[in-house]
């Protein structure tokens, strides 16, 4: 499974893929609000430190503006990836683009048909939000679940791309049903490593380890 950060925060992405964690970053315009920065300029910066999908989504609603979008937002970085709302003028586009030869990720995926448009749109990517479904009380996981089947059945290269995560539990739900990849918050993909009885574990064994009186090295 690959695993994209959820963030348009330089500091967080720079960390995490200085620790060798990150496959790639998806954006929004309300991450980009948060960062505080200009569009072009925070993408420029994110796509010099990663080198795999960075999505950048357009705001226009039309096929021409989406595509007037696309084409400056593509000359920003070879790796950009052109991140497309799911309705039917997001789909024209998406079929455009990839005809094209360009990146694309199908966002603000909320149904099994949905995606299979996409799919049928030769999207790069599909993002079904799993946090938001659950909000209203509707198990995310199930669509995803509905997603790898009707993908697997037709044999889609569409990758399933697991958004609106929240917890370390939808990260490995994702992975268990095969979602191919995840993006994550920040502080829930650190949260990933955390385990009580390893911090437990190390304490015991560097206390041990004191009471030996050796060094190594
Ligand atoms: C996906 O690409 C979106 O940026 C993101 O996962 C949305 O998550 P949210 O529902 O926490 O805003």
């Amino acid at each position: 499974m690959k695993f994209f950060v959820d963030t348009a925060d330089v500091k967080e992405i720079r960390e995490l893929n200085d620790l060798g964690l990150l496959d790639g970053v998806t954006t929004n315009p309300s991450l980009i609000l948060k960062s505080g920065g200009n569009i072009t300029e925070v993408t420029k910066e994110i796509c010099s430190i990663v080198s795999g999908p960075v999505s950048a989504e357009v705001v226009a609603t039309d096929y021409d503006g989406m595509m007037r979008e696309a084409a400056v937002l593509s000359k920003i970085a070879d790796n950009i990836c052109i991140k497309l709302p799911l309705t039917l003028d997001g789909l024209k586009a998406c079929k455009a683009l990839t005809s094209d030869g360009r990146l694309v990720n199908v966002t603000l995926c909320f149904s099994a048909t949905q995606a299979l448009l996409a799919a049928k749109a030769g999207a790069t990517f599909i993002s079904p939000f799993i946090g938001r479904l659950d909000d209203m009380a509707i198990d995310g996981m199930d669509l995803i679940a509905e997603i790898r089947t009707i993908y697997d059945n037709f044999d889609f290269k569409t990758e399933i791309l697991a958004a609106s995560i929240r917890t370390v539990n939808h990260v490995k739900q994702a992975a268990l049903i095969g979602a191919d990849v995840a993006t994550i918050p920040p502080a829930t993909l650190k949260a990933l490593v955390k385990h009580p009885l390893t911090d437990k574990g190390l304490q015991t064994f560097l206390a041990d380890w004191a009471k030996t009186g050796q060094s190594i090295g």
